[in-house]
């Protein structure tokens, strides 16, 4: 497995709709490893594969907390089968845009359709954290970032701040 750099925005590549996988195949089991490697190695809990540059419809989560024994999910091509018409409010962050947070609403729960690292078809009932977290995994693969869903304001000041970090960033460098 290999921890490879994610992107962060704004880069042009994550607003990229990704595209199905054919075939779940070893390259395909490779780079779902080399995802969950990437999101433990940088605390996230959550990695879809364009934040690591590959536009393939693939997720990879993780919500488990302290204590509790990694629960690793690797999706292939998950959709949202079902949402439910309550909707949450809950803070997130997002790997690619490190160090800003925001309140975002989704429905409160979701049914996930997707085919497992063999390609077995496989279904998820989600709620809660892990429902936020794999809807947000899987609007990054139609090229959308948790900050498309809050006022534009604070999507431009966010958005501003991180060009401005890698500036500073490559001016130090
Ligand atoms: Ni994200």
């Amino acid at each position: 497995m290999t921890i490879r750099p994610i992107i962060i925005a704004p880069d042009r590549r994550l607003k990229i709709p990704s595209v199905p996988v054919d075939t779940v195949d070893d390259e395909t089991r490779r780079l779902l490893d080399d995802m969950l490697e990437s999101m433990y190695a940088d605390e996230g809990i959550g990695l879809a594969a364009i934040q690591i540059g590959a536009p393939k419809r693939l997720v990879v989560a993780d919500v488990h907390l302290g204590d509790e024994p990694p629960a690793p999910l690797k999706l292939v091509n998950p959709e949202l089968a079902w949402t439910s018409d309550e909707r949450a409010l809950r803070e997130e962050g997002c790997l690619s845009l490190p160090e800003h947070y925001a309140n975002v609403e989704r429905p409160a729960e979701a049914k996930i359709r997707y085919l497992d690292e063999h390609g077995a078809p496989r279904e998820i009932a989600a709620k809660g954290m892990l429902a936020a977290c794999l809807q947000h995994e899987i609007d990054h693969l139609d090229g959308i970032l948790f900050v498309d869903h809050i006022s534009l304001i604070k999507r431009s000041i966010i958005l501003r701040k991180l060009a401005k970090a890698r500036r500073s960033q490559a001016a130090s460098a």
